[in-house]
C-alpha cells in the first residue's frame, strides 16, 4: 500500500495524531485512497504524548507534513494552538484536522459535523430537516460535533438527553440555539414527535454496557443513527430497522469527515464507495 512505502522529498506526508493512535482506522482509510488514486504520499499514525502535542504540532511545517489529523485527547489542545481556525473548528473549540498552509502557519478546521451530516444524507436520502425535532443522547465531543452540525443545517429542535445533565447545559450554552436538554431517566418519553434519533455515546459499543431505549414513542418513519461502529449494527439499529424505522450506522461518519483533510493535503476529491467502506470495516478491532 502507498502508506507503507519509504518517504521521499517529493511524498506528501500526513498522518493521524493520538494518544494512544495504534487502533485509529485513519492510516487504513487514507492509505486505501493513496492507492486508489496512485498519490505519491503517506499517511501514518502519530503517537504523541499530551505534553508533547503542541511542541509537534508547531514543528509539523518543519517535519514536512502537509498536515495531519488529529483525534483523542488532543482535539483542544491543537485548536489551541493553530495559527487560524475556521468557523466549524471555533465553534467547538476542538480540531481534528490541520492543514499546513503555504506560509508556513496552522489552519485548523473540524470536519466531524461534515462527516455526520454526509453520512445521514447519503445513509437516508428520504430524511428532510424540516421533518421534526432530532433526539440526540449523549454530550460528549462527537455530540458536539453533531449537535452543531444539525442546528447549522436548520433541524427546527436538538433534544438533548445526557447522563450527566451539567455536561449536557455546558454544550447547549456553548453551542447556543434551540436546543431542549432533556434529563436522562426521560430519553424514552422525548422521542415521541421526533423525526430524526442519534446515539453519540459510548453505550452499545463492544465491551461497553447496552443502550437502554424504549423505541416505542419513535414515529415509524424517524431515521436512527448510532455513531458506534463496533458492532457495525449496534442493538439500537437492529431494535430500529426491526420496528420499520430507516437506519444510518456509524462508519460512514469517519469515512466523511475524511475526506477534506486528504483534498487538502493530497490535492483530490476522494470518493466514499462501498470498496473503501470494507476496506475500513475489514479493520475494525484490530
Ligand atoms: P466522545 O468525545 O467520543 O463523544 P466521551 O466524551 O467519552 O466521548 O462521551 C461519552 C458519552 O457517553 C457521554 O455523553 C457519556 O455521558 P456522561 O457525560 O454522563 O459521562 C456517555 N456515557 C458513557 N457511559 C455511559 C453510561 N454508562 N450511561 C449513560 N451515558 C454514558
Amino acid at each position: 500500500m502507498a502508506d507503507k512505502k519509504t518517504p521521499n522529498s517529493k511524498t506528501i506526508q500526513a498522518g493521524v495524531m493520538g494518544w494512544p493512535v495504534s487502533h485509529s482506522l485513519s492510516p487504513r482509510l487514507h492509505g486505501f485512497w493513496l492507492g486508489q488514486y496512485a498519490i505519491d504520499g503517506t499517511y501514518v499514525p502519530l503517537e504523541v504524548r499530551p505534553e508533547d502535542c503542541r511542541r509537534y504540532i508547531t514543528g509539523l511545517p518543519d517535519q514536512g507534513y502537509a498536515g495531519v489529523n488529529v483525534t483523542v485527547p488532543h482535539k483542544e489542545i491543537a485548536a489551541a494552538c493553530v495559527d487560524v481556525l475556521d468557523d466549524g473548528a471555533r465553534r467547538l473549540s476542538a480540531v481534528n484536522t490541520i492543514v499546513v498552509q503555504p506560509d508556513g502557519s496552522l489552519l485548523g478546521s473540524n470536519t466531524d459535523g461534515f462527516g455526520f451530516m454526509e453520512n445521514l444524507i447519503s445513509g437516508a436520502p428520504g430524511w428532510a430537516l424540516g421533518d421534526g425535532p432530532a433526539v440526540v443522547l449523549g454530550a460528549g465531543g462527537a455530540a458536539r460535533a453533531v449537535v452543531a452540525a444539525l442546528l447549522e443545517a436548520g433541524v427546527s429542535e436538538v433534544r438533548l438527553a445526557n447522563r450527566t445533565v451539567e455536561r449536557a447545559q455546558t454544550l447547549a450554552g456553548d453551542i447556543g440555539g434551540a436546543i431542549t436538554i432533556i434529563g436522562w431517566d426521560d430519553r424514552s418519553s422525548v422521542l415521541d414527535g421526533a423525526a430524526l434519533l442519534v446515539n453519540t455515546t459510548t453505550l452499545g459499543m463492544t465491551g461497553k454496557p447496552p443502550l437502554d431505549l424504549d423505541l416505542e414513542p419513535l414515529p415509524g418513519n424517524a431515521v436512527v443513527n448510532d455513531i458506534v461502529y463496533s458492532p457495525l449494527v449496534t442493538d439500537l439499529l437492529e431494535k430500529a430497522k426491526k420496528r420499520g424505522n430507516p437506519i444510518v450506522d456509524g462508519i460512514g461518519m469517519l469515512l466523511h469527515q475524511a475526506r477534506p483533510g486528504f483534498r487538502q493535503w493530497f490535492g483530490v476529491e476522494p470518493e466514499v464507495t462501498d470498496a473503501l467502506r470494507a476496506h475500513v470495516l475489514a479493520g475494525v478491532g484490530k
